[in-house]
């Protein structure tokens, strides 16, 4: 797994509990207290063991948690200057300025996994299909990790970051049995002020 997906779960624990949080769930996983790399990757056993730790020590449920990370993550991704995190030059932002959310998220595949993946190839991020109306946006999910809470959360916390809101359902899920996840995301658009 990409380290940025460390470098912020690190943040996201200790900005919703605190810094020795965090040192307790390395311990409890075998590690030292050490920085992850933005630019590295690191074996996909050591994130599902540190969220399997933070689910343990919060009484969260690995659901709950990762939602709550996504939503942490999502704004962290969506900045303009996200390359930064990810290739370590200073050039050619991967989020376009005019992109709203359901630009971002019907680019999230060719565009931004596929960058990702070319910039740090021992990665593989999560499989994306998105079709899109101009109010709505499907997405199907397909990941050996089954990591659709955190999907949602990401959609979830980049919707705060465009200042909008959105519902999500999940007709299909991996977790209930599905071959794949489907997360159908539905902006709530206000129906405009009457006319007097
Ligand atoms: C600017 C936009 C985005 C960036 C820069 C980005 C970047 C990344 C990176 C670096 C990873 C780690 C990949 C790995 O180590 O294999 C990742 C994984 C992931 N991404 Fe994205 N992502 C973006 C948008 C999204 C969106 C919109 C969604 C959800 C709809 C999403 C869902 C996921 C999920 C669920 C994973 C975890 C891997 C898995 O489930 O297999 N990402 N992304």
């Amino acid at each position: 797994m990409h380290g940025i997906i460390f470098v912020e779960l690190k943040a996201f624990v200790e900005k919703s509990y605190d810094k020795q949080t965090w040192i307790d769930l390395l311990a409890s996983v075998g590690k030292r207290p050490a920085n992850y790399g933005a630019f590295r990757n690191y074996p996909d056993e050591e994130i599902l063991a540190l969220i399997g730790a933070a689910v343990q020590k919060t009484g969260l449920t690995q659901a709950q948690l990762l939602e709550g990370f996504g939503k942490h993550l999502g704004p962290v991704l969506a900045k303009s200057r996200i390359h930064l995190y990810l290739s370590g030059i200073h050039s050619c932002p991967i989020v376009h300025d005019d992109w709203k959310l359901l630009d971002l998220l019907e680019n999230t595949q060719e565009l931004i996994h596929t960058l990702v993946q070319q910039v740090v190839p021992e990665c593989s991020p999560a499989k994306l299909q998105v079709s899109r109306t101009p109010h709505d946006a499907t997405i199907v999910y397909d990941s050996p990790r089954k990591l659709c809470a955190l999907a949602r959360g990401i959609v979830l916390g980049m919707a705060e970051h465009y200042k909008c809101t959105v519902s999500i359902t999940e007709p299909k899920c991996m977790l209930r049995g599905d071959h794949h996840c489907e997360l159908s995301v539905r902006l709530n658009v206000r129906a405009p002020a009457p006319t007097s």
